[in-house]
């Protein structure tokens, strides 16, 4: 197996067209009035080639558009890579980060070793420097990921290494723009992380090599601490969810704990906030087996959890102030003869029981179980993600996850640190009328609702597990993968969750509220 890209990061104080690189990236604005001051130095080195090239109209400056100016000697840089901005009034820190993506991702493309990026240079004084050198970082990394482990060919493309600086000529700003630099390399390094283990197959991620990789990060890590619960201690706690769902494979099902202790906290105190997140390593269905179309992809339904794990990484390496836990309930849903059926009744962990209509209605009923052990630890704050129902693809399709929950306040936070990440999300709503579809004759609650508001039943069901626990639900069924890859990303999975869950739980630990 290859090591995936590695990406170095930093911030430094040079003249843009002095610095050394393989590629420089500037920024341009589609409505710009004319060349800022940056673009002019660098077209007058040049003696003209980048006036020349938006003169002929190669370059236009729109969203996920670029061109390449070569160096030719007289500047430091081999090639000017010119990226896209779109409309100037338009502009937030998303697109700077999906700029940074798209200049690492064509610099990859190029073999190049060395990016300088000078993109923030357009925005002049609009944002903090410091959250534009974290955009920055997290795009960068976004950018040059691709997913190639398994790839045994020499020579398949890319180098074993990128290094990524953002220029700036003044030591006060080069200062501020890396200390979000530092930042953005964290989170943007722990989703790649994260997208690196989702898009492995379930034939090497199964709950137990799951396990085995929190264990991992947990080693690695003073601040973090790993239980895993096997089989025979899941049916003494009584787990009967995540054991129905894992009981027709043989890689057996696990919950996969990880605490997160702040710097200087007590080992002892227990975390007030949980993310909990489905992994399933493979969800065929089970007895109520999917078509074949596209089922590969359902690999891919361990992404929450993935979620999970990998923001426990990043909020560890950021030293958040906060203590949080991490469950990540783990399971393989296939037929076999000692799988669950359609009919059965579940006992979960809360002693709910959960008459079975559809096996491949699973994510709830290890979610459920998860979400119910977090409120027995007296967590007031439980957060899920899941790659949890097909009807929130159907409804928001592959731009915004679904944001579900019975606290206003924390839909709130979440939204906020969604704008501040750029991974949307949408609110769906959820509440009575929707659990009451959720009623069973024969049990206390049955795993599905109507032919409508999947999303919605499904989420329903859910907050039936969390007492009074403060709760919001992220349905990453649409946004967890690109089935093509885009101008800022590689096909596969995208970790999405870890840059909206490391900046919910970061201004937790900086805001007043
Ligand atoms: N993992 C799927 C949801 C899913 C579908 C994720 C497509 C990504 C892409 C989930 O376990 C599932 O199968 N849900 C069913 C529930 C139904 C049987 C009530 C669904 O949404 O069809
Ligand atoms: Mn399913
Ligand atoms: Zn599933």
């Amino acid at each position: 197996m290859k090591e995936i890209m590695d990406v170095k990061l930093t911030a430094r104080t040079a003249e843009p067209d002095m610095h050394k690189t393989g590629v420089l990236a500037i920024g341009l604005f589609s409505n710009a009035k004319g060349p800022d001051k940056l673009v002019k130095q660098l077209d007058r080195k040049l003696e003209g080639a980048i006036g020349r090239l938006i003169k002929i109209g190669d370059f236009k400056g729109k969203e996920g558009t670029g061109a390449v100016v070569y160096g030719d000697g007289r500047i430091g840089a081999k090639r000017v890579l010119l990226v896209g901005l779109g409309e100037k009034k338009k502009a937030t820190l998303d697109t700077l980060r999906k700029a940074a993506a798209y200049a690492a991702k064509k610099s990859v493309e190029m073999k190049a070793k060395t990016l300088g990026l000078a993109l923030h240079s357009a925005f002049g004084a609009k944002f903090d420097q410091a959250a534009m050198g974290q955009a920055c970082a997290e795009g960068a990394c976004f950018g040059s990921y691709r997913y190639d482990e398994f790839i045994t060919e020499n020579g398949n493309g890319r180098p074993a290494s990128i290094k990524v600086d953002l220029i700036d000529s003044y030591d006060a700003r080069t200062k501020e723009l890396k200390a979000g630099v530092l930042r953005g390399a964290i989170v943007g390094r722990s989703q790649n992380y994260a997208r690196t283990i989702a898009n492995r197959p379930a034939n090497v991620i199964y709950p137990e090599t799951l396990a085995a990789e929190a264990r991992k990060l947990a080693r690695g890590s003073s601040a973090l601490k790993c239980t895993v619960f096997n089989e025979k201690q899941m049916i003494e706690k009584g787990m009967g969810g995540v054991l129905a769902v894992g009981s027709g494979s043989e890689h057996r099902p696990r919950f996969i704990i990880l605490k997160y202790t702040p710097p200087g906290g007590r080992t002892g105190a227990q975390p007030k906030i949980a993310l909990v997140g489905k992994a399933i390593t493979f969800d065929s269905g089970g007895i109520s087996i999917k078509s074949a179309n596209g089922m590969e992809e359902m690999k891919f339904d361990k992404t929450g959890g993935i979620s999970v794990l990998a923001t426990m990484k990043s909020i560890a390496e950021l030293k958040l102030p906060v203590g949080v836990y991490g469950m990540i309930p783990s399971a393989e849903n296939v037929p076999s003869g000692t799988s669950y059926r359609p009919g059965d009744i579940i006992t979960t962990y809360s002693g709910k029981t959960v008459e079975i209509q559809n096996t491949d209605a699973e994510g709830r009923m290890i979610l459920c179980d998860g979400l119910n052990y977090a409120v027995k630890q007296k967590c007031e704050t439980v957060i899920d993600i899941a790659t949890l129902t097909g009807s929130c693809l159907v409804a928001l399709g592959r731009y915004m996850a679904g944001l579900m929950g019975n606290d206003e306040k924390l839909i709130k936070q979440l939204r906020k640190a969604s704008e501040q990440s750029g991974e949307k999300v949408w609110p769906l709503p959820s509440g009575e009328e929707y659990a009451k579809e959720m009623k069973s004759k024969i049990a206390d609650l049955k795993n599905t609702g109507s032919r409508y508001g999947g999303a919605c039943t499904a989420a329903a069901f859910l907050g039936q597990f969390v007492g009074e626990a403060k709760w919001a639900h992220l349905d990453i069924a649409g946004v967890d993968m690109f089935q093509k890859a885009t101008e800022f990303s590689a096909e596969g999975s995208t970790g999405f969750g870890v840059r909206l869950l490391t900046a919910y739980l970061t201004n937790l630990a900086t805001d007043e509220n």
